[in-house]
């Protein structure tokens, strides 16, 4: 096993670039498959675990996938004719679900073993199934895996129950190959979700609205391979810029999309923060005590769930009293227990995380929960006096590249080791 091992105390200078979003790649990746011609050649793919693993399912599905470079894959799906992807890859990530609406728009069927993801709350795929039935497929579900099959798809309109970032990719797949127009309402408005729209456009498909409240797909009869660039990884970039403000340090960071960053950008702004927006770049800097504030997760524009955990490890030393609200994940406050070993003062009351800022954090050995449990446990290393040791770090490589080389170039001293556990 391995564990990260931080001597807190550091400011964070200099720059640091971000790879590409990890959210958008993972959906990208499978959608790749209903390219029935050519090859699909994708730029700026982070090197992350639940990367590795999803090319291992479209080797395992008969796509041909050549790394071309750290950051390039070249996807071959002309060949496939197997709908079938229930291996032990796909059970062990969140986005292998995207495969389904892959399958089912290209060879009207298929069989996906229900996926598996960070243990963050329920996570439940009836809204996907509700779209897929609208289009036509008929759902079941039977020894751990999603079973569907359609004479045809046919476009339809499809209002969500809830705001669902899979939900919106997924049925927007599907409805990518089905006759005439399908209409997805009440969808989710995510950067990654416009780019996987962008992706599919690329290919072929035709697919209007997305990043608005309604998406129009208008069925076309098939997608070819393309070339693309995944945009930024909004995620990433807000867990860098908050680490900079955490170690009141100085920190500029490139290929970003800063219009992606406003709600971050401004609450760390309301915290006291200094945020300077380039054309592809953030600096953040920090001159004096910053104060405590209150957060409540929304989907995108909103403050998004994925940075509240890495927020949490900075309000810990923040003067005052600071509130976060978790709206979309009814379990996304597990990390606080580990921040609380450190020395931080947070009391849990349902959904809300409730902060009293301390003077200090001082290092413990803490265990990553989850992915972004595990980038606050990174940031609270970063500020905590002595050292921290980083258990279950598998959760953090499964979304972050290469975390350790990146803070180190920052300053921070942080390394990998191997331990028997
Ligand atoms: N929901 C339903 N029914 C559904 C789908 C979702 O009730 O069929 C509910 C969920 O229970 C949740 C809410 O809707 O309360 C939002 O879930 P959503 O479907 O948007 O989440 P997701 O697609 O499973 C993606 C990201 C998550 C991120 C959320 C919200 C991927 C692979 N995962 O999950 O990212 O938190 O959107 O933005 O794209 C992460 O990167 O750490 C991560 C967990």
């Amino acid at each position: 096993m391995e564990r990260l091992v931080i001597n807190g105390g550091t400011a964070l200078r200099g720059s640091v670039e971000i790879n590409g979003a990890k959210n958008a790649a993972v959906a990208i990746l499978p959608a790749a498959v209903v390219a029935s011609k050519g090859k699909c050649v994708i730029d700026n793919i982070p090197d992350i675990e639940d990367v590795h693993c999803l090319e291992r399912i479209l080797r395992s599905l008969g796509c041909t996938v050549n790394k071309l470079d750290n950051n390039t894959l070249e996807v071959d799906s002309s060949d496939v004719t197997n709908f079938d992807a229930c291996t032990d890859d796909v059970r062990r990530m969140r986005a292998s679900y995207y495969f389904i609406g892959a399958l089912l728009t290209r060879f009207k069927q298929a069989k996906v073993q229900l996926p598996g993801g960070c243990p963050i709350g329920v996570r439940p795929i009836d809204q996907h199934i509700k779209g897929f039935e609208a289009l036509g497929a008929e759902v079941v579900i039977e020894h751990g895996s999603v079973i569907l099959k359609a004479d045809k798809l046919v476009g339809a309109d499809i209002f969500f129950d809830v705001v669902s970032v899979g939900a919106t990719i997924n049925v927007m797949i599907a409805a990518t190959l089905a006759e005439g127009i399908t209409t997805l309402e009440n969808v989710a408005k995510e950067p990654h979700v416009v780019d996987v729209a962008n992706f599919l456009n690329t290919m072929g498909a035709n697919i209007k609205g997305a990043g608005t409240d309604i998406i129009r797909i208008m069925g076309v009869k098939e997608l070819k391979g393309c070339s693309y660039s995944v945009i930024p990884d909004q995620i990433e970039a807000g867990t860098f810029m908050i680490a900079a403000a955490a170690t009141k340090g100085d920190v500029t960071i490139t290929n970003v999309i800063p219009k992606h960053l406003e709600s971050i950008s401004a609450k760390l702004k309301e915290m006291g923060a200094i945020v300077e927006e380039g054309d592809d770049s953030i600096r953040v800097t920090v001159d004096k005590e910053l104060k405590g504030v209150n957060i409540k997760t929304t989907p995108y524009p909103g403050f998004p769930t994925d940075v509240q955990q890495p927020m949490s490890a900075l309000l810990s030393t923040v003067a005052g009293r600071s509130l976060i609200t978790e709206s979309i994940w009814e379990n996304r406050h597990k990390h606080i227990d580990e921040l609380k070993k450190m020395g931080s003062n947070i009391k849990v009351e349902g959904r809300v995380a409730i902060i009293d800022g301390v003077k200090k954090l001082t290092g413990a050995i803490v265990k990553a929960t989850d992915l972004r449990a595990g980038a606050a446990m990174v940031i609270a290393g970063l500020v905590a006096e002595g050292e921290t040791q980083i258990t279950s770090i598998e959760h953090i490589d499964r979304g972050y590249p290469h975390i350790e080389n990146k803070f180190s170039a920052l300053g921070a001293d942080i390394h990998r080791i191997k331990v028997q556990e």
